[in-house]
């Protein structure tokens, strides 16, 4: 409903010419919602909103083996260590390390809470006790010397240490920094981080209010973003990622970090706040200007990225996102799926899109930028820059084209190039999804996570399954059949009560799905093929795990050798 065609007074030539930056409600549409209200049904009858999933399976404590610990909430960051067959886990106030082929078994654990006097000086900042002032373990990443960094909440108060596993015990060195730009003071604030060759690369708000979010790399070469609403407006931080760019690279190009977020849009002409869905991403070599952008990323470019629901007309938003390459493809070939909800309450349609890197990486690259233009005395409209572009590229790594001109490291970039990407970091295209259209969409539970595994079916065909985790606890498994028919095999309740699946991990290792939510861990089989039970129905579930295996007469999952 909130969709509705927002230009009833517009010509329809008109609609389509503006459609890209004019508020998409108007008015007019609240006025005329009830009148076209049959109109949108008519829309989403038959579509494949509706889709059910061949099988819904409820709670069974069978289905999946769980890990919680009594008192113990929050299980929302999760570390593979298949060197270590471990997953660590981190919760509220203690990281686990869990037997990665059965989480059941703990390894080992520690306890990170907060002392007395942080909780009273967090509670006279005006913060809740139960909930704010606990220790929420936010950042869990591995370091090349094989050590982990853990960063945590801390009584709105972040702060970071280094964990080692030896002798079968996770052990927190106490060797404390500073969390601040690094993991939330808020447990409730959504934040995004990644390591890489032992850099932290994190996008989350640096202080205690929340009000100055960051996408930084802490030291030694510490770097982040301006303070300023044209580079980040009350984001939502959603994920990262990082694509090795500089390899066989023609022009000498850098690898990049990629983050995943939403926020108030700038481009838009609306009375109201819109948000935004966006992918920006920063060069890995980048340490600043020499004076204009000092310590500050001059290679931060950001687009909006786009997941069109047909009838809808306000942005959909972006929960999570999830890098899938193919190891023996280039890194162009790689792509992210990213699950969405909508802007206002009144729909319950999520939905899934997948994004070409070649195509993000274009838009960067080859993109016209937008430029804030005055129009009036104090409203600004973000517009087309149509002026020239300085040279190098604003926004670009160092390449080999800068090389050719004498610069070799951001702190030599000239200022025209610097202040042109302090101010004007928003490309002017919009990243579209592949075939301009969600590979999923559907209505009921929000999506929350998204994985992605590639498998080899009977056919001989490789189909990218897709699990899906909810805001209700349950598994979506789903693909699109050779025929484009998209097909969700099953929808499976993870926990015994509907819980938001917080975060969602495969390990290729064991072949295991790992889910996380406030009130445990759980751990599933990607395949299942049991469920079915007789062979019509192994085989209409056209799950590209499973076989019928007529000398057992069950249904299997077709690991390797038995296909
Ligand atoms: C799981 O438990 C249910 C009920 O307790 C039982 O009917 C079902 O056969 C079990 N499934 C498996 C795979 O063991
Ligand atoms: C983890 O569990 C598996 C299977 O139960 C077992 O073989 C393995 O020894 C366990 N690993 C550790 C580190 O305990
Ligand atoms: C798992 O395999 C996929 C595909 O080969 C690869 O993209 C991914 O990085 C691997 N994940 C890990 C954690 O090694
Ligand atoms: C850039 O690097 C090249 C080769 O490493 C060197 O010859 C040149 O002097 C450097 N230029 C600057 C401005 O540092």
């Amino acid at each position: 409903m909130d969709a509705l065609l927002s230009g009833a007074s517009e010509g329809a030539s008109a609609l389509q010419t503006s459609s890209r930056h004019r508020c998409p409600l108007l008015s007019l549409s609240l006025v005329f919602g009830l009148l076209l209200l049959p109109v949108a049904l008519m829309l989403v009858e038959d579509s494949p909103l509706e889709s059910v999933p061949h099988r819904s399976v409820s709670y069974q404590s069978n289905n999946t083996l769980l890990f919680r610990e009594e008192g113990v909430f929050d299980y929302s960051s999760m570390l593979l260590r298949e060197d270590l067959d471990l997953l660590v886990v981190g919760a509220r106030g203690e990281v686990f390390a869990l037997n990665l082929t059965d989480v059941t078994k703990k390894i080992s654990s520690a306890k990170w809470e907060v002392s007395k006097q942080q909780v009273s000086e967090c509670k006279r900042k005006g913060k809740n006790e139960e909930t704010d002032c606990k220790n929420y373990i936010r950042v869990l990443h591995k370091r090349e010397d094989g050590r982990m960094y853990v960063c945590g909440t801390n009584a709105f108060d972040p702060e970071c240490d280094y964990m080692s596993f030896s002798d079968g015990k996770l052990n927190l060195e106490k060797k404390v920094e500073d969390g601040k730009g690094k993991c939330p003071f808020d447990p409730f604030q959504r934040h995004a981080s990644i390591m890489i060759e032992n850099d932290l690369y994190s996008a989350t708000s640096m202080n205690f209010l929340g009000s100055e979010p960051v996408l930084m790399r802490s030291a030694p070469s510490s770097i982040r973003t301006e303070i300023k609403s044209s580079w980040l407006y009350d984001p939502n931080f959603v994920s990262m990622a990082w694509m090795p760019e500089s390899e066989q690279s023609e022009d000498g190009d850098d690898d990049k970090v990629y983050l995943f977020f939403s926020e108030t849009a700038v481009e838009y002409d609306c009375y109201r706040k819109l948000v935004v869905s966006r992918v920006a991403r920063v060069c890995k070599g980048d340490l600043g200007g020499e004076r204009t952008l000092q310590k500050r990323w001059t290679s931060f470019l950001k687009a909006r990225l786009d997941c069109p629901i047909p009838g809808y007309r306000l942005p959909f938003i972006i929960q999570d996102s999830y890098r899938w390459c193919d190891s023996s493809r280039h890194w162009k070939d790689c792509i992210f799926y990213a699950v969405f909800t909508p802007q206002s309450e009144i729909s319950d349609i999520s939905a899934v899109c997948a994004y070409r890197m070649s195509d993000i990486s274009k838009v960067f690259s080859e993109g016209k930028y937008k430029t804030p233009a005055s129009v009036e005395t104090s409203f600004i409209k973000w517009v087309i820059f149509s002026g020239e572009v300085p040279v190098p590229r604003p926004g670009a790594c160092i390449n080999n084209e800068a090389r050719k001109m004498g610069i070799n490291q951001t702190l030599q970039l000239p200022d025209r190039t610097l202040q042109f990407i302090r101010d004007k970091p928003l490309m002017d295209q919009a990243i579209e999804p592949i075939e301009g259209v969600p590979v999923l969409s559907r209505r009921g539970a929000k999506f929350t996570q998204i994985i992605v595994n590639q498998v080899q079916a009977l056919d001989g065909e490789k189909y990218n399954v897709m699990f899906i985790g909810t805001d209700q606890g349950t598994l979506l498994k789903a693909f699109r059949y050779s025929d484009g028919e998209m097909i969700i095999i099953e929808e499976v309740q993870l926990f015994s009560s509907p819980q938001p699946v917080k975060i969602l991990q495969f390990s290729n290792k064991t072949g295991q799905i790992y889910a996380g939510s406030d009130v445990g861990v759980v751990q599933i089989s990607p395949a299942n093929c049991e469920r079915s039970s007789t062979c019509k129905d192994c085989v209409s579930a056209r799950d590209p795990y499973c076989g019928w295996d007529s000398n057992k007469g069950k249904c299997v999952s077709l690991s390797g050798s038995q296909r």
